[in-house]
């Protein structure tokens, strides 16, 4: 956690470890991307004349000050002025933190940088975002916490603008949500079971009046019929859980959005076993519940002006004497009946029925779902973009600007209803599987049938990008919180009045 403030008078600045300075790539001397006192002008003359530093983005040079509030510098190069965006900060201030990680740095005086086609605000934003994504270690599972000794704690703003300690309290929150989703993903799936996650929803109820929290046990599933849920929780010997989170920012509107995460806790693929290799990664399959839950408690503590409400299906896809079985046939919450093709495709049959749950209980102006589903979207795309399926354009394409705004970009897949034969079964009205072709997109038209008649819905397939085995840029390696920050994001800019 970096604790924030700001002094607009840069000789009044305190003491810290290190003076972050940023610079724009071409400028000449000691002509730097913010306003600078001459002492500390002269104290950077000479690393700058050696050429040693150009200020292209993302590039750092320490150096070292005498007589100054810190007792280094470390230049920040945030390439050619005209071609600044929040992404460029984002980048620059992340590997500026892990430099100061590496320093054991703990509190920084950053200087703000002044821009041209930039506001406060999104400096602001670009700088404290690099800055706190970077600032996250694990290390819960470890003996010595090396690691999460050497995080910064400490973040003066020196600069103008009232908005910037604004902007950079408000990243603090939303990294927070994103921080309490990597936390989940990284955890043991021995210790974050569906209990746990329903005990996290009422951790935050906790926290915040605005906020209910129900979890219905096992016998309420069975009461409510949710007959997918529990065929996929047969396997396992803890018990399923449905957690319902609701919060009420705009008590006076009837606007809901409602974000449904998949909470598969530990995905073994049932007697589909998955193979070594395949197993490994799979306490991580919870990750959209992890996207559900951080986005909640980033919106709670923000106090965003709008209604959310959080479902999470969650269980074990286990392997046991009682597993489901592959060619038997369940019946849906809604009432189809569904072939199991392959247990492995757990995903879609528990947000089948929290999907179908939702349309029927909360009235949602819109349902919007996160799921590690398929392997087949790491093929398609990769880990630089996360998958977008939709029934509804507007949706798709507020989702997809709030995807470039927070850089956690999407891509829209088609769910034409032309796919949907892929599913047809012999024996029930539908089958869980559609065969290798398009294998993101089935699960997507699978789930689609699920969604209540006329509800604007959309899909997130983040199975390439909650869990990644090598850290990218401010992505840390493991548990990444994906998709907080794009929520955070479209709530805040199209949802939100
Ligand atoms: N949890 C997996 C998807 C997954 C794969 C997540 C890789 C993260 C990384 C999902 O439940 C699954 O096993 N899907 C199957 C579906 C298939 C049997 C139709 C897959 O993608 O192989
Ligand atoms: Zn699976
Ligand atoms: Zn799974």
């Amino acid at each position: 956690m970096i604790h924030f403030s700001q002094e607009s008078a840069l000789s009044k600045r305190a003491k810290a470890d290190v003076c972050l300075i940023p610079f724009y790539e071409g400028k000449k001397g000691a002509e730097c991307a913010c306003k600078l006192t001459t002492q500390l002008q002269a104290g950077i003359k000479s690393a700058l004349s050696s050429g040693d530093f150009t200020g292209e983005a993302s590039q750092t040079l320490v150096l070292y000050l005498s007589g100054q509030p810190e007792k280094r510098a470390v230049l920040v190069g945030l390439g050619k002025e005209k071609e600044l965006t929040v992404e460029v900060l984002r980048r620059a201030y992340s590997t500026s933190a892990k430099l100061c990680h590496k320093l054991k740095i703990k509190a920084a005086n950053a200087l703000l940088p002044t821009s041209e086609s930039l506001s406060t605000e999104e400096i602001s934003r670009g700088l404290s975002e690099g800055l706190l994504l970077s600032n996250y270690a694990f290390d819960k599972l470890k003996t010595s916490k090396t690691s999460s000794q050497q995080l910064l704690q400490k973040v003066a703003l020196i600069g103008d603008g009232k908005e910037a300690l604004k902007s950079a309290k408000e990243a603090l929150h939303i990294c927070q949500g994103v921080y309490f989703a990597r936390d989940l993903v990284n955890g043991n799936a021995d210790d974050v079971t569906p209990e746990h996650i329903g005990d996290m929803a009422k951790e935050i109820a906790k926290k915040h009046s605005t906020v209910k929290t129900q979890v219905f046990s096992k016998s309420k599933i069975e009461k409510e019929k949710m007959g997918l849920l529990l065929a996929v929780s047969r396997g396992s010997h803890i018990d399923p859980s449905f957690v319902i989170c609701e919060y009420k920012g705009d008590p006076k509107s009837n606007d809901t959005t409602v974000v449904v995460g998949k909470g598969v806790t530990y995905d073994t693929g049932g007697l589909n076993l998955k193979p070594t290799g395949s197993m490994e990664t799979m306490k991580a399959d919870m990750g959209g519940a992890a996207t559900a839950l951080g986005t909640l408690h980033a919106v709670a503590s923000l106090k965003l002006p709008c209604n959310l409400t959080i479902v999470i299906p969650t269980t074990e896809n286990s392997i046991s004497a009682k597993s489901y079985k592959p060619g038997d046939v369940y019946k849906s919450y809604q009432g189809q009946t569904v072939e199991i093709g392959n247990t492995d495709a757990e995903g879609r049959l528990i947000l089948a029925d929290a999907l179908s749950w939702a349309s029927k209980n909360l009235k949602p102006t819109r349902i919007i779902d996160f799921a590690t589903l398929t392997g087949a979207i790491v093929i398609a795309l990769g880990n630089e973009a996360i998958g977008l399926m939709s029934n509804d354009e507007k949706l798709a394409s507020d989702l997809q600007k709030a995807g470039n705004d927070s850089y956690e970009r999407a891509c829209q897949l088609p769910v034409y209803e032309e796919y949907r034969q892929q599913l047809n079964s012999d024996v029930a009205d539908i089958k869980n599987i559609g065969g290798r072709a398009g294998g993101s997109i089935t699960a997507a038209v699978f789930l689609k049938e699920f969604v209540g008649k006329g509800i604007p819905w959309a899909h997130f397939d983040i199975a390439a990008s909650a869990y990644l085995d090598k850290a990218i840029r401010y992505n840390p390696q493991h548990g990444t919180g994906i998709g907080v920050r794009l929520m955070l994001s479209y709530l805040k800019n199209h949802v939100c009045k």
